[in-house]
C-alpha cells in the first residue's frame, strides 16, 4: 500500500503533494485530478504516483488527503464510499484528512455512510505558504484519530512547514487568523509599496523594502517573544516619523478595520462549508 494519496491536484494538492515528495519517497505518494492530464503532468514533476480515478487512489493509500474545492466534496465522497467500505470490510487502515474549509467530520460520515468510530477523519488547515514550505497548518483535535496516526502525517507533510493542534473550539477562531492574515498582509504590504513610491522609491524597490520591512519585523518578533506593543514603543521616538504615522494610522480606524476584517472573516468560516 501506498502511503497518501491527494485527491484534487490543484493549488493546495500540488502544494501539499510536493512537501510529501520531499519528506518521503514520492513512490509512496499518490496524486489524482478530475482533469487526468493536471494529475499526470504533477506526478511526472514529483516523480510520484498518478491514478485515473478517485476510488483508485483511496484504495492504493493509507492517508486519503481531500483537497477539492467545498462545493465539489459532495460529488467526490459519493464517488469513493463504496470502494472505502470496501477497504473497511476488509480491515484496511484508511485515514480520511480533510483540508477543505468549513466542513465537519460529521459531514464526512454521513456522505461516506461510516460510523462515529469506524473511521479516523483529520480535519486541518494549511495556509497558502505551504507553496514555499513556510505554512502553518492548524489541525482540529478529535478522538477519531491517535497520536501516532496524526504524528505519521505531520512526518510526511513536514516540508510544507509548522503544524499545531487545536481543539474544536478554538479551530475556526484558529485557521481565520492563520488563512486569512495572507490576504490582509498583502494588502497591508501593497499599501506600505504604493507609499514608498508615493514618496519617490521605483515600484521594485518599493515592494522589495515594504516586503524586508514585515519580514524582519516578524522574525525579529519571534526571536525575542516581544510584545507587540513594546516593539512599537521601541521604534516610535518622542515627536519622530513613526509616532507620527502611528497617530495618523489611529486616526484612520487601522486596528479596528483589522479587527473586524478578522471577526466577519469568522461568521463567514461557518457559512462556508455548508453542503447543499
Ligand atoms: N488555496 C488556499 O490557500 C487554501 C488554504 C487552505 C485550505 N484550502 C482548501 O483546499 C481545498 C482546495 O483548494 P485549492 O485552492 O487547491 O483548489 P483548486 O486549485 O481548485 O484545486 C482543486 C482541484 O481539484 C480538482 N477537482 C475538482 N473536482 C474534482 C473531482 N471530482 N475529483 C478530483 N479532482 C477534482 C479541480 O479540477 P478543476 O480545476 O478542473 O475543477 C482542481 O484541480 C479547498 O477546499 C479549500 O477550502 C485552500
Amino acid at each position: 500500500m501506498k502511503r497518501i494519496s491527494f485527491i484534487g491536484s490543484g493549488v493546495m494538492g500540488t502544494a501539499l503533494a510536493t512537501a510529501a515528495c520531499k519528506g518521503i519517497d514520492p513512490n509512496e505518494v499518490v496524486v489524482v485530478d478530475i482533469v487526468e492530464e493536471k494529475a499526470r503532468e504533477l506526478a511526472e514533476k514529483l516523480n510520484c504516483n498518478y491514478v485515473k480515478t478517485n476510488p483508485e487512489a483511496v484504495e492504493l493509500s493509507k492517508y486519503i488527503v481531500f483537497c477539492v474545492k467545498p462545493q465539489f466534496l459532495k460529488d467526490v465522497l459519493e464517488e469513493i464510499a463504496p470502494t472505502l467500505q470496501k477497504c473497511i470490510r476488509e480491515g484496511q487502515e484508511k485515514i480520511m484528512v480533510s483540508i477543505v474549509a468549513g466542513v465537519e467530520s460529521q459531514t464526512y460520515r454521513e456522505i461516506l455512510g461510516i460510523g462515529d468510530r469506524q473511521i479516523p477523519i483529520i480535519r486541518m488547515l494549511p495556509n497558502v505558504a505551504c507553496l514555499v514550505g513556510k505554512g502553518f497548518t492548524l489541525i482540529m483535535e478529535d478522538d477519531s484519530y491517535t497520536e501516532e496516526q496524526l504524528e505519521e502525517l505531520k512526518y510526511i507533510l513536514r516540508e510544507s512547514g509548522g503544524f499545531d493542534t487545536l481543539p474544536p473550539s478554538q479551530f475556526v477562531a484558529g485557521t481565520v487568523l492563520t488563512s486569512t492574515s495572507p490576504a490582509f498582509i498583502a494588502m497591508f504590504a501593497n499599501s506600505l509599496a504604493d507609499a514608498g513610491v508615493v514618496n519617490g522609491l521605483l515600484r521594485h524597490q518599493a515592494r522589495r523594502y515594504a516586503l524586508e520591512g514585515i519580514l524582519s519585523t516578524v522574525q525579529y518578533l519571534l526571536e525575542r517573544d516581544l510584545h507587540f506593543e513594546e516593539l512599537k514603543d521601541n521604534v516610535c521616538s518622542p515627536s519622530g516619523p513613526a509616532m507620527i504615522g502611528v497617530k495618523k494610522l489611529e486616526e484612520m480606524g487601522f486596528r479596528s478595520s483589522v479587527i473586524n476584517a478578522v471577526v466577519e472573516a469568522y461568521k463567514r468560516f461557518d457559512e462556508i462549508g455548508k453542503i447543499k
